[in-house]
């Protein structure tokens, strides 16, 4: 496929000029008659509409209980199929969505790896996507590069037939639903404590490469009094880019390298993973960067309420001894993204008021 990556990659007319907008002034190209048609960037969720999405999510898995609940979900959408490209691994993402296309009726189909499609032959990444928009009304997508979810819906939204692309993590840059099934850990987590607003929140490891922390980040300016807390080893501090957005809608963050002076007053701790796939300096490897781990000896240290969460998958920076502490939500968490994702695949083919209507 490298072989021919670089002489088979095409200019689309009009591209260049609208990937360099700044992101506020793109949000609308992927809308339609007033809705969210793509899901590209987390800049496109407002607070109604993460409301909504967490409120869907809770009626979706409370129809889920019974028999009777799955039969009806199971029968509103298939008519409709979806395909998951997901050439960078994934385990969580993918199952979640898979499960989420189950619970709702819609029939998947998968690519894993650009090994089995057309791309080995030398085909553009954005050919290939157009080739599933001739059979399929959704496309989930997970790809290294980032700005893949992007350019495909951009290019996907200039034919005779667009379907909806869900960014379902874009190399090093944005995982919206990752964000979006976060928000909804957070928000049932503080159910009883008032919810998000007013929060501190810690965010710890690689938050330069951490997509899911980016996507999370841009989130809080729909939240009242949020702070933030960056907690990073120098070289992998959080970029500029979300500093400066987070100074333009006045959210307080701090940055340190003292995990331990921010426990005790956190009402979330989000763990991440070293991202070093994405290394360009291989040296940096091997470094586990204990400092920035969670370790048992550090539960005395937190609030009770205080909600650990990672995105997972985990290597060594959460201990496995803290998984029975009824603060670890990250179990939680990742069961939350395949509800939460039903929540939105119901949205983006409009049958969230067949579900309301159940509770009415
Ligand atoms: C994350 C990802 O892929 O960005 N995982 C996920 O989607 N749950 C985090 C990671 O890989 O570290």
């Amino acid at each position: 496929m490298d072989r021919y990556a670089e002489q088979t990659r095409q200019k689309f007319e009009g591209w260049d000029e609208f990937s360099a907008r700044p992101i506020d002034e793109k949000l609308d190209a992927f809308n339609q008659n007033g809705r969210i048609y793509d899901i590209i960037f987390a800049q496109q969720f407002d607070r109604a509409f993460l409301d909504r999405m967490c409120h869907l999510a809770d009626l979706i898995r409370q129809l889920a209980r019974t028999r009777a609940g799955q039969f009806k979900l199971r029968h509103l959408l298939p008519h409709k199929r979806a395909m998951l490209y997901f050439v960078q691994p994934s385990t969580r993402t993918f199952l979640s969505f898979h499960a989420a296309c189950h619970i709702l009726g819609l029939s998947v189909s998968e690519i894993r790896g650009t090994s089995t499609s057309s791309e080995v032959k030398g085909e553009s990444a954005e050919d290939t996507i157009r080739t599933f928009a001739s059979y399929v009304d959704m496309i989930i997508s997970r790809h290294h590069e980032a700005g893949f979810a992007e350019k495909t819906a951009w290019v996907l939204n200039q034919t005779h037939r667009p379907v909806p692309v869900l960014n379902g993590g874009s190399g090093p840059d944005q995982h919206p639903t990752q964000a979006l099934l976060d928000i909804y850990t957070l928000e049932r987590e503080f159910a009883h404590i008032g919810g998000l607003d007013d929060k501190k929140i810690v965010m710890v490891g690689d938050l330069k490469r951490g997509r899911t922390v980016r996507s999370l980040s841009y989130l809080m300016k729909n939240y009242q009094g949020v702070e933030l807390f960056f907690v990073a080893p120098e070289v992998f501090r959080m970029k500029d880019d979300i500093k400066e957005f987070l100074d333009r809608h006045g959210i307080s963050y701090a940055e340190t390298e003292d995990f331990e002076s921010v426990m005790p007053m956190a009402d979330a701790i989000y763990m991440t993973r070293i991202q070093n796939e994405y290394s360009e300096d291989p040296a940096s490897e091997d470094e586990t960067f204990p400092a920035f781990h969670f370790k048992r000896d550090h539960l005395p240290k937190i609030q009770a309420h205080c909600a650990l969460l990672h995105p997972l998958p985990r290597r060594y920076e959460i201990d496995v001894n803290v998984d029975k502490d009824p603060r670890a939500a990250y179990w939680r968490q990742e069961r939350n993204g395949m509800w939460i994702r039903a929540a939105l695949i119901a949205y983006i083919f409009r049958v969230e008021k067949e579900i309301f209507d159940e509770f009415s």
